[in-house]
């Protein structure tokens, strides 16, 4: 495996290239989400590239980008063991040079409401440095997680909106055996704080099964079936729960397939997010391709 810390030898490296090329950004601190992604991506492609950068841009003034978790000895060794052929590590500053100007600034629901609303500039954060990454490494494939299913929107409207050759993947989310959803940020968690974040889970299944029900209330209750159960956690405080379209994020106006439940809940300080995609057929009207759905 080939440690690269430099925007300058990454891009030469694609003049030695034969075959497919797979990417995988990550923010590092890896667990078995980001693993997953490593073994599709793997499976599917002759090279196989994965980042590891803490991006500062995507990160507001009073969010956790200095203690963001980060171990990249460790790192390594599970991109090692994940069989990752090119770790693209690169500094801040050969990420964002001096005199750096230029960002991506996606607008309208599908960035601005919802966790765009709560994160004003984060989607203009991840779409700038994704751009970015995909610009150096020029791969074939790169692969995503469901966790973050705006940002996956977001990510699949900028390749269209700048006619990216690149095909996207939209792997499910990775549980813990109790359902919470692996998520670097979990390593905040005190003892208590971990029990309770369960809630999170448990409020998704009871707005699925909201969903399934069909309720004569529409999306509204699914929403509320969700914030009842935030509301029984004494440790959890709600940002929002939400039913969305998962192409616009436009708020659903009856119970259809393909939906998006959609939860940001704090955890004493520690805010999470989680989400279930209900889909009908497998398919998603963005023309992503779903590789497995996952409840
Ligand atoms: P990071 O949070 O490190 O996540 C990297 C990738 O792993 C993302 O595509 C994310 O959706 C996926 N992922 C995270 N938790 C997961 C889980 N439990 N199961 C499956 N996949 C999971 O997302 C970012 O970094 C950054 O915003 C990035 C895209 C790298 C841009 O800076």
């Amino acid at each position: 495996m080939q440690v690269i810390r430099t925007v300058q030898a990454m891009q030469q490296e694609h003049t030695h290239w034969r075959g497919k090329v797979g990417f995988v950004p990550t923010m590092g601190y890896l667990h078995a989400g980001h693993l997953s992604l490593f073994r599709q991506a793997r499976a599917e492609n002759d090279i196989l590239v994965a980042s590891i950068f803490v991006n500062p841009t995507q990160f507001g003034l009073h969010e956790d980008f200095q203690r963001y978790p980060r171990d990249l000895e460790r790192d390594l060794q599970l991109l090692d063991a994940s069989h990752v052929d090119i770790v693209f590590a690169p500094s801040d500053t050969e990420m964002y040079p001096q005199g750096f100007t230029t960002y991506v600034d996606p607008r309208g629901p599908l960035a601005e409401q919802v966790e765009g609303a709560m994160r004003p500039g984060h989607f203009r954060g991840v779409a700038t440095i994704v751009l970015k990454l995909l610009q150096i490494v020029r791969p074939d494939s790169a692969y995503f997680g469901q966790k973050d299913a705006q940002q996956v929107a977001v990510i699949s409207r900028m390749t269209q909106d700048f006619n990216l050759a690149i095909q996207l993947h939209v792997l499910p989310t990775m549980r813990e055996p109790d359902g919470l959803a692996m998520s670097s940020r979990n390593s905040y968690l005190q003892a208590q704080d971990r029990a309770a974040a369960t809630v999170l889970y448990k409020a998704l299944q009871a707005g699925q099964a909201t969903f399934m029900a069909n309720s004569p209330d529409g999306p509204q209750a699914v929403r509320q079936a969700m914030i009842n159960v935030i509301a029984r956690e004494p440790l959890a405080k709600l940002d929002y729960a939400e039913i969305r379209d998962p192409g616009s994020f436009l708020p659903l106006e009856t119970l259809q397939a393909p939906a998006l439940l959609l939860l940001a809940v704090s955890i004493s300080t520690i805010r999470l997010i989680d989400n279930f995609a209900l889909i009908a057929d497998g398919t998603w009207n963005t023309g992503i391709f779903l590789t497995q759905e996952h409840f």
